[in-house]
């Protein structure tokens, strides 16, 4: 089978696109490298051993893409296109919301005329806002407190009227925690242009010796040492729930013993989160990050940041019904990935 990925040579997309590779099918990769360069296409190329179909274009782009939907037919679009700093979006809104709605709007304008329906779309637990009670499922009440958060809602809120409206459509919406770690041969991994926005690159960059200390932002939480708790689920388990929400959605994409062919979703749009279920404190993260590779992380503690919650992690027993899909690894192989890809790059 062949996919497009759109956003596919950032983080999340360059991970996929090797786990579908490896699994045997084909990937067209199209980004306009915001947030990222061809060197990951590189890494990848470097990783499998072989050229990636791959364009250099911007989702809002509608000539390029009809002309790369001509080219190449799709069996499904995994659609990872999007700005997602939180902070940066609170600076500039209407950046965010051109760049993620309106392109995401015109993806699907000519997904549409191709007659390709089947969409995996990478949302985000931002969307839940502040929590309201904790293990975070997929009923819990939805609000936005950043641009950014209210970019996924809105698109969110697209794709279902989209699919009510509009016969064929199957979608499924993943709203991913916080993922992190890279593939075990440290080739690929999370390689942001400029000052990261999320954890794991901080504590990373401080263990390199390019950052003097990592500030923590509030150690008076309620939570287990003070520090915030989160979701961190291991960047391969994540990509696998790629995968299955395409066997889900009809396309056998990999083997899976355990997926009975009446378990496969009606057109539609489906919701799941992606995450461990499990929460980890800033502290138990850098903690683990020094042990299992033997670093010091040197850490100040900073006063709390507007909009951070103490407590943020999944209920995942939906994804785990549906598709069969469970997050394996833990925080220690977390960890010791994404130190990996580091010193390797
Ligand atoms: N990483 C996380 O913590 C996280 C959490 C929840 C949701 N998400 C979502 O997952 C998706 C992928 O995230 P990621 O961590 O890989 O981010 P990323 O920034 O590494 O990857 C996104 C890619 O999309 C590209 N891109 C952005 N706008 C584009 C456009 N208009 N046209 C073409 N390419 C464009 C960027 O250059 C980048 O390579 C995003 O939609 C993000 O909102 C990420």
């Amino acid at each position: 089978m062949n996919f497009l990925i759109p956003g596919g040579a950032g983080y999340i997309g360059i991970h996929i696109a090797f786990l579908l590779l490896d699994s045997g099918h084909d990937v067209v990769i199209i980004d306009n490298f915001s947030n990222s360069s061809s060197e990951s296409i590189d890494d990848l190329e470097n990783l499998m051993g072989r050229k990636i179909t791959f364009y250099q274009s911007n989702i809002s782009d509608e000539t390029e893409l009809n002309r790369i939907f001509t080219k190449h037919s799709f069996d499904a679009v995994i659609h990872l296109a999007a700005l997602k700093s939180v902070s940066e979006s609170i600076l500039k809104p209407n950046e965010y919301f051109k760049n993620n709605c309106n392109g995401t709007s015109c993806l699907l304008s000519v997904m549409r005329s191709f007659g390709v329906k089947n969409l995996i779309y990478s949302s985000s637990a931002t969307v839940y806002g502040i929590p309201r009670y904790l293990p975070i499922d997929e009923k819990h009440p939805l609000s936005s407190n950043n641009p950014y958060a209210e970019t996924k809602l809105k698109i969110e809120e697209e794709l279902r009227s989209i699919s009510e409206a509009e016969d064929g459509w199957k979608i499924v919406c993943l709203r991913y925690f916080n993922p992190v770690g890279a593939h075990e041969s440290g080739l690929i991994g999370e390689n942001p242009r400029g000052i990261p926005n999320n954890l794991m690159p901080h504590i990373v960059n401080v263990a390199n010796g390019e950052l003097p200390h990592i500030n923590i932002y509030g150690n008076d939480y309620d939570t287990i040492d003070g520090t915030g708790v989160r979701d961190y689920v291991h960047i391969m388990d994540l990509s696998e729930s790629h995968l299955l929400a395409l066997n889900y959605i009809g396309l056998k994409v990999i083997n899976h013993e355990d997926i009975e062919l009446s378990s496969i979703a009606k057109a539609g749009f489906h919701i799941f989160n992606i995450g461990t279920g499990k929460g980890c404190s800033v502290l138990e993260l850098i903690r683990t990050f020094e042990e299992v590779n033997n670093v010091k992380i040197p850490y100040k503690f900073a006063s709390r940041r507007p909009g951070d919650v103490a407590s943020c992690y999944a209920d995942v027993h939906r994804s785990a019904q549906a598709f069969k899909w469970i997050a394996t690894k833990g925080v220690e192989e977390m960890c010791s990935s994404a130190w990996n890809f580091k010193i390797r790059s």
